[in-house]
């Protein structure tokens, strides 16, 4: 079970701030809960900035006390909102954010995203020496230094509600279905739904399979007695790939059904899974800050909850688990 580590007994900062950035994840709100009410209970100012790094260059800052989180912690989305924020890709627009938090007294940023988000958080912290932590939210689990992310079992999970769905109207009508799920450049997602929703196969961009091997596999299926079969297909960087795949599979004279999930898995209500990861990570985050630690993502590794400086996560790939894909292979045939 994932406890709270041991965190720094001395409070260095009086004045905290936190925002969400890049995509939207459920058990973002949970993170937000946990940072708002453990700075509170160690007498530290905690204040919220709504749509990340854009609205924080225009000052959308806010003082946040315990009733401004409540009843969220099982609402999927962030009321931070979020934004993917070009601007901040520029060191004058870092410098700029720098001393508007620092204008309004902040002393330190927790940042809830992903790789993009902690490369703005570290950035700012470099060039300006703005202290900066980091919590790993996004459903892809594509974070280096991390075993887990916030959202990614919510989306696993309703990724394979679906499939379950998918499956009866599959067996009934005796069809493929190619299923595609989220994960822009990662098979996380779709390995750990292929394996949960038993489908017959997964295709995720870490490990590409042509045409011809697809046939082959839904044609053993076949020859074993198999009348239905479900693809899983990572959309990796362009959308739309399982229709791609289900036009080539068309011509060979197969009628697919194509089902892209999409954005039906960034939203619902967060599983007890995320919401306790987020909790630990969003009270860790504010307890390390506070006690002086900066430029570090609060991550899990063998399980438990530790602090990763930003130089071994950002910009660093973290492959898929060959386990994982071996055994949706496997248990695929
Ligand atoms: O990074 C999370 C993610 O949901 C990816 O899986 C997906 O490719 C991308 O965001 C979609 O981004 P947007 O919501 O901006 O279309």
């Amino acid at each position: 079970m994932l406890t709270l580590p041991e965190l720094p007994k001395q409070k260095k900062l009086k004045s905290i701030a936190v925002l969400t950035s890049g995509g939207d994840a459920p058990g973002m709100n949970a993170a937000i809960r946990a940072v708002v009410r453990y700075a509170l209970s160690q007498g530290v100012e905690v204040y919220g900035v709504t749509k990340g790094y854009s609205g924080l260059l225009e000052g959308q800052i806010h003082p946040l006390n315990a009733s401004s989180v409540a009843n969220i912690i099982q609402r999927g989305g962030t009321i931070l909102k979020t934004d993917r924020c070009e601007a901040f890709f520029k060191k004058s627009v870092r410098k700029e954010a720098a001393n508007i938090l620092r204008r309004k007294g902040i002393e330190g940023l927790v940042v809830i995203g992903g790789d993009g988000s902690f490369t703005g958080a570290h950035l700012m912290q470099k060039e300006n020496n703005f202290p900066c932590i980091g919590i790993p939210g996004t459903i892809d689990n594509d974070i280096a230094g991390t075993e887990d992310t916030i959202g990614f079992d919510t989306a696993v999970n309703t990724a394979i509600d679906a499939i379950d769905r998918i499956r009866d109207t599959a067996s009934s009508h005796d069809r493929i279905f190619l299923v595609e799920v989220m994960g822009r450049s990662s098979g996380w997602i779709a390995v750990q739904t292929g394996i949960g929703g038993g489908a017959e196969t997964v295709l995720v961009p870490e490990h590409k399979e042509s045409l011809p091997e697809i046939v082959e596999s839904i044609n053993r299926g076949v020859q074993r007695g198999k009348t239905s079969s479900i693809i899983v297909v990572a959309e990796g960087h362009k959308p739309g790939l399982s229709q791609r795949i289900a036009d080539g599979l068309s011509a060979q004279g197969f009628s697919p059904k194509v089902c892209i999930l999409g954005h039906t898995q960034r939203g619902g209500t967060p599983t007890a899974h995320d919401r306790m990861m987020a909790s630990v990570m969003g009270a860790a985050a504010v307890g390390y800050l506070i006690g002086g630690k900066s430029a570090s993502m609060v991550g899990i590794q063998s399980g438990k909850l530790v602090l990763v400086p930003f130089s071994k996560v950002i910009g660093k790939k973290k492959d898929l688990d060959p386990s994982n894909l071996y055994l949706a292979q496997i248990l695929a045939t």
